[in-house]
């Protein structure tokens, strides 16, 4: 018998990773991670008014909505098989004020958007934020006073609009605004209005980052916003104290987590999911959407490619779901093939 053996053989001790990898059937047999419709949360933006649909320069394909036509958008959403929407709301400037007061109004826009999905859209699952920055005249996430953003006040105020905004039916509170204490709090908050059942998902992790941009346009907050958020929002230089950060909302009782932003941050969704093993999701912010669809319309990528390539990458470093602008796009695609 003639010995065929390569020199290849030996260096590789007959290992030949490429085996796996020949054809079409081996590489489906192999492939480890997956994307499905159920890993997809569509974060969408809503405005006052009816029969509004009115698009975000900063993020091409993306709409403010009247809740009309939210409520719409969302019947084709459940249809396609998406779990779960994330709403914010771009307010009307003069119901913007230095505490974000109108976020405890029962019928603010939020609420109204929850009360009419859950009546006209009942099978798809509503995540509302609690942050103060759609309310505020400054755009920061909390209440500030004598330019501090004040901890444990904004918490009082948080906790009270999570149970405003459970009894307009949301189904999980994702408070987003970093103050500590905020997940003991608002657990405590649901717990003693009767909402056991309303679950919490932490922005565990929020980097002060400058991969929000564009939401700042979608919402009118970017010129508001006086200074930075630093002095709430981890520095993204720093994976352990996110890690500390994180573990404290697990202690107090999150049932969720989430990184924010997302691809640029996929170190801390693999420690987390690791340390904890909730469920974590990372938010692929409107910066992220913005320099696919960016590059993609100029020809520079292939922008579905990239898209569903992200996708796959979040999977692949731990986490349950992705947060993503993509969402109602992707799961056309995965409907198609
Ligand atoms: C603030 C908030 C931000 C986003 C959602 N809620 C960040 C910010 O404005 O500082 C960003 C979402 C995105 O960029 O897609 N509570």
């Amino acid at each position: 018998m003639s010995n065929k053996t390569h020199l290849v053989d030996e260096i590789t001790g007959h290992r030949r990773m490429r085996r796996n990898r020949k054809a079409d059937w081996t590489r489906r047999l192999t492939q480890e991670n997956r994307v499905t419709v159920d890993d997809l949360i569509w974060p969408i933006f809503i405005m006052p008014g009816t029969n509004i649909v009115d698009p975000i320069k900063a993020m091409p394909g993306v709409n403010r909505m009247s809740v009309d036509k939210a409520v719409e958008a969302l019947r084709e959403a459940a249809e396609l098989g998406i779990p779960a929407v994330a709403p914010f709301p771009d307010i009307e400037m003069e119901k913007r004020d230095p505490t974000g007061s109108q976020i405890l109004e029962r019928d603010n826009l939020i609420n109204q958007f929850t009360r009419a999905v859950k009546q006209a859209v009942p099978n798809i699952g509503i995540i509302t934020d609690v942050a103060l920055d759609p309310f505020t005249s400054h755009g920061h996430d909390g209440i500030l006073r004598d330019g501090v953003i004040v901890n444990d006040e904004t918490v009082d105020q948080v906790s009270r609009a999570a149970v405003m905004q459970a009894d307009a039916g949301a189904d999980i509170i994702a408070p987003s605004e970093m103050m500590d204490g905020r997940i003991g709090a608002i657990r405590r908050a649901l717990d003693a209005a009767g909402h056991q059942d309303v679950g919490i998902m932490s922005y565990a992790t929020k980097f002060s980052s400058g991969f929000y941009g564009p939401y700042r346009e979608a919402i009118n907050t970017g010129g508001l916003l006086k200074g930075d958020k630093n002095s709430y929002y981890i520095n993204p230089a720093n994976g352990t104290e996110a890690m500390l950060d994180a573990a404290l909302d697990v202690e107090e009782g999150a049932d969720m987590l989430m990184v924010k932003p997302g691809l640029a941050y996929l170190d801390i969704c693999w420690r987390m999911k690791e340390a904890f093993g909730l469920p974590t999701y990372a938010y692929q912010v409107s910066g992220e959407y913005t320099q696919i669809k960016a590059a993609a319309m100029n020809g520079w990528i292939d922008g579905e490619r990239i898209m569903m390539e992200t996708l796959l990458c979040f999977k692949r470093a731990g986490c349950d779901g992705i947060l993503t602008y993509f969402a109602t796009e992707v799961a056309r695609k995965l409907a198609r093939s």
